[in-house]
């Protein structure tokens, strides 16, 4: 073969062939997942096609990425306007003007004064960089013995060796361990499946501080965060870090006191509050970031996923303004914040993620978000109560999911061996629906931009997936 020739490229029939598919990893295990690979050719709205031409109705976004759609026009003007202006700026020596507008805007619709942004590609980048951001800030501002990060059990924050050891999943972990020291957990607030054996009783009025001790469970999911860092000594802690609300696990939509406790024991023992909004962020929950949709300012928000529509690879680390403060200063006494990658504000990403946020306000996808998210839960609860093994219904705005059950008032679940859940999930995908599965529980996440008639649809396709199933096992 003469070395300027370029070799055959496969056809996009044979990406479905075992002997060719040996030559990618992809999310799945392999081995299991090359028996019936699920190669996407095209998407439109809220439908993908596959390969062979079967229409699946995309009730994740993607994975809660496609937040305005697959092939929205505004954004993808944007990116070709970008792509015939500038596609790359140098990112040692400075930035480019879409990058600033990006940010300034970022600062606009963030909550509190949360106003300095930092970008990356994806949500590990972002959230290893608030871990590096809360070391630096608190070695700059006379407290250097604060290095640990405080988060949770069941928590995914990323496939970095930094965000893998904030993240409190075993089957993730385990694999590549060991893994940086620094790290502690804490257990997250799983009212269905209390971990401390506990009932949660939503309080009437607001709490004081003082007023918790009368309440259900004491939120002891929030006060055992203080205990620990108590116990691992408050000069030594630089930050808490969570998800508003959990992924992995079943979307973990804590009570409604639990984020404001964390926000107050972080102030009381000088420690930054980070949310992991890497999937909340963006509209998904029915505001612009969770941390509105639960009235708590954190220092730090980290958000990815939905940011570019899923078009080009973008996340951003935003902090709050005291914090930035601590970053500027004459060179010889402060270099500035430590970080930093290649693809960092890249024109074409910055510009796609002006043309989402431009979408979401304009069209008012929040309220969108809302009024879906609230029709979407309507359908499941018709579902619990049909079939009988919906244990639980979680989530906000358009960011859902349901925990099954053998046995709803015992709480039992299915058997491992029966995957009840992992049944349903792969039912709905050979009946046209993507959903996130798991042995026990479903999540759902469609576009913000998803209507009344398809949110219809997805419902139909899970009512018949759970009925197909529940006729076997
Ligand atoms: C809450 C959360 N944080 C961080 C990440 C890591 O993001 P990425 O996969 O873009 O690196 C994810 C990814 O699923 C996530 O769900």
């Amino acid at each position: 073969m003469p070395s300027h020739s370029f070799p055959d490229l496969i056809t996009e029939a044979q990406t479905t062939e075992e002997s060719f598919l040996r030559h990618i990893f992809v999310r799945d295990q392999m081995y299991e997942w090359t028996k019936q690979p699920l190669i996407m050719a095209k998407a439109d709205g809220v439908f993908y096609w596959d390969v062979a031409g079967k229409r699946y109705f995309d009730a994740l976004s993607g994975i809660y990425v496609a937040s305005v759609g697959h092939n929205n026009r505004r954004v993808i003007d944007a990116v070709r306007t970008q792509l015939d202006t500038l596609h790359f700026s140098p990112p040692m020596h400075g930035t480019n003007p879409v990058a600033v507008q990006l940010a300034n805007l970022l600062a606009e619709v963030a909550p509190g004064d949360l106003s300095t942004v930092k970008f990356q590609c994806g949500g590990s980048e972002v959230t290893e960089a608030a871990i590096k951001l809360a070391r630096q800030y608190h070695k700059l501002t006379g407290n250097p013995a604060k290095y640990k990060i405080i988060s949770r059990y069941q928590s995914w924050h990323g496939s970095t060796m930094g965000s893998l050891a904030a993240s409190g999943l075993k089957s993730r972990k385990t694999v590549n361990e060991p893994l940086p020291p620094g790290f502690v957990k804490v257990f997250p607030p799983t009212c269905y499946r209390c971990p401390f054996g506990k009932t949660y009783v939503p309080h009437p009025q607001p709490l004081s501080h003082e007023g918790r001790g009368e309440h259900g469970c004491n939120i002891t999911c929030a006060s055992l965060v203080n205990d620990v860092i108590d116990m691992e000594d408050p000069a030594t802690v630089a930050a808490v870090m969570v998800e508003p609300i959990g992924h992995t696990g079943g979307i973990i939509d804590p009570p409604e006191e639990y984020l404001p406790m964390l926000r107050e024991l972080c102030d009381r023992h000088n420690v930054l509050l980070i949310f992991d909004e890497i999937i909340t962020g963006i509209g998904r929950t029915g505001r612009m970031f969770a941390a509105e949709t639960f009235g708590v300012v954190p220092d730090v928000i980290c958000t990815g996923k939905g940011m570019s529509g899923g078009f080009v690879p973008v996340s951003a680390m935003i902090c709050r303004q005291p914090i930035a403060d601590a970053f500027w200063g004459p060179i010889s006494e402060n270099p500035g914040f430590v970080e930093g990658h290649t693809f960092e504000g890249n024109p074409i990403s910055c510009a796609a993620g002006i043309a989402v946020l431009r979408e979401i306000l304009e069209r008012d996808l929040c309220a969108n978000a809302r009024t879906q998210g609230a029709r979407l839960k309507a359908g499941f609860q018709k579902l619990a109560d049909k079939y009988g093994v919906i244990g639980d219904i979680r989530g906000k705005g358009l960011f859902l999911g349901m925990e099954f059950v053998k046995n709803p008032r015992t709480k039992e679940q299915f058997p491992q061996t029966v995957a009840f859940g992992t049944q349903v999930g792969k039912q709905a995908l050979a009946n046209g629906l993507l959903c996130r599965f798991d042995p026990h529980w479903l999540a759902f996440g469609p576009a913000l931009v998803v209507t009344a008639e398809q949110i219809d649809e997805m419902l139909s396709i899970l009512d018949r997936s759970m009925g197909e199933v529940l006729a076997k096992v």
